[in-house]
């Protein structure tokens, strides 16, 4: 686990090449295991593979671009009326599906859309999403067009972890 936790980079730049179903079979499954707050399960997941919503959603923040180049994204889709836990849910669903796309030698990064009103808006219209839904993020899968270094222990700081009292 830890070899995949390192692993884990935020790609932005993929090949125009397509994910197999069966890569994505799997990230989805590895979405769907996430733990849930009073095992409620408060999300919806939308796959898009259509190149026009591709390239209207990575107009939606300056930092969506590489959502254009993107096999496939999926947007994770949180029910605020349902769980007052929705965001962290949301949030390990999200992290699931880069953690497995890591694991399956795709990469992945986050496109954050809660908190920027127009762009969830956006979101919700272009994809159908019901008024009372929430839009956290939108999580690309594509080939990596070069590996990036996984993480060592130089890139964190070790006095953030504390013993016994802070
Ligand atoms: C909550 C969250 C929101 C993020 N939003 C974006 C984003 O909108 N666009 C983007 O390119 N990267 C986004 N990132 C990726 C971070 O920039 C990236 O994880 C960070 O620079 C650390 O690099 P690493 O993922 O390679 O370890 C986001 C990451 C998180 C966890």
């Amino acid at each position: 686990m830890i070899e995949a936790i390192k692993k884990r980079r935020a790609v932005r730049d993929y090949l125009a090449e397509k994910i197999s179903d069966d890569k994505l079979n799997d990230i989805m499954a590895a979405a769907m295991y996430s733990p849930s707050a009073n095992a409620k399960y408060p999300w919806d997941l939308v796959i898009i593979k259509d190149n026009s919503n591709k390239e209207k959603l990575s107009k939606l923040t300056p930092w969506a671009i590489h959502l254009k180049d993107a096999s496939v994204i999926i947007a994770v889709i949180g029910h605020e009326k349902e769980s007052s836990d929705w965001v962290e849910d949301c949030s390990i669903v999200a992290e699931h599906i880069w953690l497995e796309a890591t694991n399956q030698g795709l990469g992945s990064c986050w496109v954050h859309i809660r908190g920027n009103d127009n762009a969830e808006k956006e979101v919700k219209e272009l994809l159908h999403v019901p008024e009372d839904y929430r839009v956290l993020c939108l999580m690309p899968l594509g080939v990596p067009v070069k590996d990036e270094p996984e993480h060592s222990e130089e890139d964190f700081d070790r006095s953030k972890i504390k013993q016994e009292s802070y």
